[in-house]
């Protein structure tokens, strides 16, 4: 059967990084066998200002009924000042908890071409591979209660909730140690447990499943540390699991290692495997409309999707190496150019992706 694909471009380069990974998919389709059925659908500022909503209903029922989802980016100046519940932000994480995607994978790693990228030192970021699981639909952004009061002296207080309830924790923690075992069997859990009750609740459950998996070392450290220690010595890690929160913040961080955000992918799993693929990237207001941005991280979602949701680990492989080609024959957009590289643009880069494939 065909794997039913929603495509959701979003707002800012959205469309244009989609629009690349869509090209990718109708050749794959159409020469390498792939059985791919494409839908498409509104999210974000897009969505508000098509129907005034950042999340249809009809995106929600259209997400349920596919195999995997591809997103964009959302947001931008535009839309800045609406109502809170109106944002493009709100569209997104409304999407992530409708469809249960509890486990944000976000690898980090370092394309052999692009260390001098970096604004790190080669020594410390060779052959750096790192796997972010980030719980994705709990913690503080979801917490109950929130908002801006104003108090009886005339003061506002605005206020959110950090809450993790057991089986929250355990499934998040179950997996990042399954992760883990195709990996180098190492986790570290991330938190602020000396300070936090609930991350200090997170520890424990956390220390509790790994009794599980003996197989897998586990180490916990506090998130403030753990911001140090990607940066002096990022190759200690292997995976780190962490909250919401601390998994947006690090995450960012991390993808610094790499040369440049525009370079990696993520995906978002439910409990059955079904998923949400995005580029960890935002919508680049700055630079949306111009055919400059980096098509790549959106592309390599599109292996992420193919390994993760729909099991077609060639289709995947032949994606991942199509890239590494075009990287080792000089092909950059501008967020990854140094000197004697060929600058390319979005759809230049797309296409180079594309002749790539084997
Ligand atoms: C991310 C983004 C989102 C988040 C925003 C756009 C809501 O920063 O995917 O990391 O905070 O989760
Ligand atoms: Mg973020």
């Amino acid at each position: 059967m065909a794997h039913k694909i929603l495509i959701l471009p979003g707002d800012g380069i959205g469309p244009e990084v989609v629009t690349e990974a869509e090209k990718l998919l109708f050749v794959l389709a159409s020469q390498f066998g792939l059985e791919i059925t494409l839908q498409h659908g509104l999210i974000g500022g897009a969505a508000f200002d098509a129907t005034g909503r950042p999340l249809p209903e009809e995106t929600v029922t259209a997400a349920q009924a596919s195999d995997a989802i591809l997103f964009g980016a959302i947001g931008g100046p535009k839309w800045e000042k609406l109502d809170r519940l109106l944002r493009p932000e709100r569209g997104l994480l409304a999407l992530r908890s409708a469809l249960g995607v509890f486990a944000n994978l976000r690898p980090a790693m370092v394309f052999p071409e692009l260390v001098s990228a970096s604004t790190l030192k080669a020594e410390v970021i060779e052959n750096l591979d790192i796997m972010f699981v980030r719980e994705l639909i709990g913690g503080i952004y979801f917490g109950e209660p929130r908002g801006i009061e104003t108090r009886e002296n005339g003061e506002r207080v605005g206020f959110n909730t950090l809450i993790y309830s057991e089986s929250e924790i355990e499934r998040i923690a179950r997996m990042a140690f399954e992760v883990a075992l195709h990996r180098k069997r190492r986790v570290c859990s991330v938190d602020k447990a000396n300070v936090l009750e609930a991350t200090e609740l997170w520890r424990e459950v956390v220390s509790n499943v790994v009794k599980d998996y003996p197989q897998v070392k586990l180490e916990h450290m506090y998130v403030d540390n753990a911001a140090m220690q990607l940066v002096k010595a990022p190759k200690q890690f292997d995976v780190i699991v962490t909250t919401n929160m601390f998994g947006d913040i690090l995450s960012d961080l991390a993808s610094m290692l790499s040369g440049s955000i525009g370079m990696l992918p993520s995906a978002s799993l439910d409990e059955n495997g079904r998923g949400l693929y995005e580029p960890i990237h935002g919508s680049a207001p700055d630079i949306a409309g111009q055919n400059i941005a980096n098509p790549l991280a959106t592309i390599l979602s599109v292996a992420m999707m193919l390994r993760y949701s729909l099991h077609e680990l060639k289709q995947a492989d032949r994606i991942e190496k199509a890239v590494q080609k075009v990287l080792r024959d000089g092909i950059r957009s501008a967020d990854i150019y140094t000197e004697g590289m060929t600058l390319v643009s979005t759809q230049e880069m797309g296409d180079a992706v594309v002749a790539a494939l084997q």
